[in-house]
């Protein structure tokens, strides 16, 4: 929610900004804005002053802003991308937001909690405040401090002091023309190292194109950035250390390559994220192995009880998780969103494992919920593709889904990866805990090296779902059915519809469907229907039954059933083969199809796939 940028050095600021802000744009898109030290009439002391533009909408419209009005040669810049939480997406609660004089300007990504009150303060001193942001009192405090003497950095100590809420600040201030400062709570910060020039990004990718050597700051820690370098410290004013680490990918990879969005080419880099994620997961004597992870093997054996929160695409990742943990190792599991988590008391000890999955590694509901889990007692492992990001940092063990930047705001390659993970962690467990023998989970393990090529036989045949989802351009609603591990595949599908194509879907258990849903089904409804693999607990049977029961009422049944299931066709008005793989494996070939479709009927609607309406890329407010 909401992109931050910043850079100090010796090029022209405005063009790296910019550029910053197109690869932080899927954080937010309601408005954008830059704010540059420049040497001005008007300026402070060394003769240089703060100039700023903005501009409600995409950032197109601030490049356009800054193409019809030239903003003047600066070294010096800060920018922002929003997601608007306090105030409509309007020009004027735009950021950067600036103090009365104009002299500091800042922008803001969190959520003040304490801003009536101090915005109260500020208008009996008699300040003008012109936005509804909680985010423009930090100007006017922090521009107070500073005609008080102060330097930007204790400013932003002192004002930081007074902040309650989660917030990343970065300010610059007119009268000190190379020096940017940066302070964090519980909201998304990185710094970047070069060589006479410092970079400051809500993630790498606003600078990976500058340099891969990143600072992840920790928590409540101010950040002043010179051409010397950058230093850190605490509210307080403390020294302090950030983490130092190399980004491992480099700008190909936060680019499009060519695809018309960078949903579509996240799908196609589906099969490389799978094997990337399964890279270095055995010791050469076959042994399976997760090194960043942090938990000994005694601990794992103490656990008698798994809790897996999550949000969004990330839950039904937890879903399929449960199944295969309580298959492979015994171990009971609970599955919660995040949001819900701490609010229904949940019981918790030494022994409960809970098992934190975010692709971003900052959704605000998913790390409150493992600060709960960690002041009950419990220790947490989280599933994260985001290295430097809060919720790994906070967590006491971490398995890294290695998916490589995600940028489209749906999550895909994600997704798929965090499955992975999840694999990983049951398989891993079974193997400490001794409920499946090596040979077994040799055999899995296998099974999975073979996933890539699977995912390629399933993008092999995207021409045909494209050409599905275009058919579907005037359809008003759609079901999903799964069973099993099948049933989160069904609600990812619908969840990628609503998202992308603002189409009514919904997600079933197929079984379900008697006890109610099956009421809504009328003459040429489309309903896609996961169908499990032959062989298992009947689910095949129970499938095929559901399937008939929705097409003897008129449903249109678009089937996804494995190659050789000869009985699903009487019943399939469309029958999209998947490749075959064991059940609880193959929500990792079957949500594919799914994907393409979401993102073909979406692009045949012409909505913006890679920025669709309301929505924001990671979820920094609760
Ligand atoms: C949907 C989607 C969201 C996220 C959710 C959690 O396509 O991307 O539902 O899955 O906001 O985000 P993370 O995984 O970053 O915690």
């Amino acid at each position: 929610m909401c992109g931050i940028v910043g850079y100090v050095g010796p090029r022209q600021a405005q063009g790296i900004v910019v550029e910053g802000l197109r690869r932080m744009e899927y954080r937010g898109y309601d408005s954008a804005g830059v704010a540059l030290v420049v040497s001005g009439p008007e300026g402070h002391d060394g003769g240089t002053t703060v100039a700023t533009a903005k501009k409600a909408g995409k950032l197109a419209n601030l490049e356009k802003l800054i193409a019809d009005e030239p903003m003047p040669a600066a070294t010096t810049g800060i920018g922002h991308t929003r997601w608007a939480t306090h105030g409509a997406p309007n020009d004027r609660n735009a950021h950067p937001h600036r103090g009365d004089t104009g002299r500091v300007a800042v922008v803001h990504n969190g959520i003040i909690e304490n801003f009536v009150e101090l915005r109260d303060e500020l208008e009996r001193q008699g300040h003008v405040l012109l936005s509804e942001t909680d985010s423009e009192i930090v100007a006017h405090l922090l521009e107070v401090e500073v005609l008080g003497g102060a330097d930007l950095t204790t400013a932003m100590q002192r004002v930081c002091c007074r902040l309650e809420g989660a917030f990343t600040l970065v300010a610059v201030d007119g009268g000190d023309p190379d020096r940017v400062v940066a302070a964090r709570r519980n909201s998304p910060l990185v710094v970047g190292i070069g060589e006479g020039e410092s970079f400051l990004g809500s993630d790498v990718a606003a600078f990976i194109e500058h340099t891969r050597e990143a600072l992840e700051l920790g928590q409540d820690q101010v950040v002043t950035l010179t051409r010397d370098g950058v230093d850190v410290t605490t509210f307080a004013g403390e020294p302090a250390q950030g983490r130092r680490f190399s980004v491992d990918w480099d700008l190909s990879a936060a680019e499009k390559d060519g695809h018309d969005w960078f949903m579509r080419k996240e799908i196609f880099e589906q099969p490389r994220a799978v094997a990337d994620a399964l890279l270095g997961r055995r010791s050469p004597a076959g042994q399976l192995q997760l090194d960043e992870m942090r938990l000994d093997d005694d601990e794992l054996r103490e656990i008698d009880k798994i809790i897996v929160i999550a949000c969004g695409t990330s839950f039904y990742a937890g879903m399929v998780a449960k199944y295969a943990i309580e298959h492979w190792t015994r171990t009971p599991v609970e599955v919660e969103l995040a949001s819900e988590f701490r609010y229904r008391d949940p019981i918790l000890t030494h022994d409960t494992l809970v098992v934190a999955i975010s692709q971003s590694g900052e959704t605000a509901d998913t790390l409150q919920a493992i600060r709960h889990a960690r002041t009950q007692g419990s220790k947490v492992l989280a599933i994260c593709n985001t290295n430097g990001s809060t919720i790994p940092r906070e967590s006491d063990a971490v398995i890294y889904t290695h998916a490589g930047p995600e940028i489209g705001v749906a999550s895909t390659k994600g997704f798929l990866t965090q499955l992975v993970a999840c694999y990983l962690l049951a398989l891993y467990i079974a193997q400490v805990k001794g409920t499946r023998y090596g040979d077994e989970i040799d055999q899995i393990m296998r099974q999975l090296e073979e996933i890539p090529a699977h995912i390629d036989t399933v993008l092999a045949g995207a021409e045909e779902i494209y050409t599905l989802a275009r058919e579907h351009v005037g359809a008003r609603s759609v079901l999903f059915l799964g069973r099993h591990a099948g049933f989160p595949v069904a609600l990812e599908g619908a969840l990628k519809l609503k998202e992308l194509a603002y189409l009514h879907a919904e997600g079933f258990a197929a079984g379900e469907l008697k006890h109610g849903p099956i009421a809504l089904i009328e003459e040429g409804l489309p309903v896609l229907c996961v169908v499990p693999p032959r062989g298992r607990d009947q689910l095949h049977e129970k499938m095929l039954s559901g399937i008939q029961e929705v097409r003897a009422r008129g449903a249109r049944t678009i089937c996804l059933a494995e190659a050789g299931d000869d009985k699903i066709a009487p019943y399939a008005d469309v029958l999209i083969r998947l490749p075959r793989v064991p059940v609880l494996l193959q929500p990792l070939v079957a949500v594919v199809p799914l994907q393409l479709f979401a993102c073909e009927l979406a692009t045949a609607l012409g909505h913006d796939v890679d920025q669709p309406r309301n929505l924001a890329k990671s979820v920094t407010v609760e």
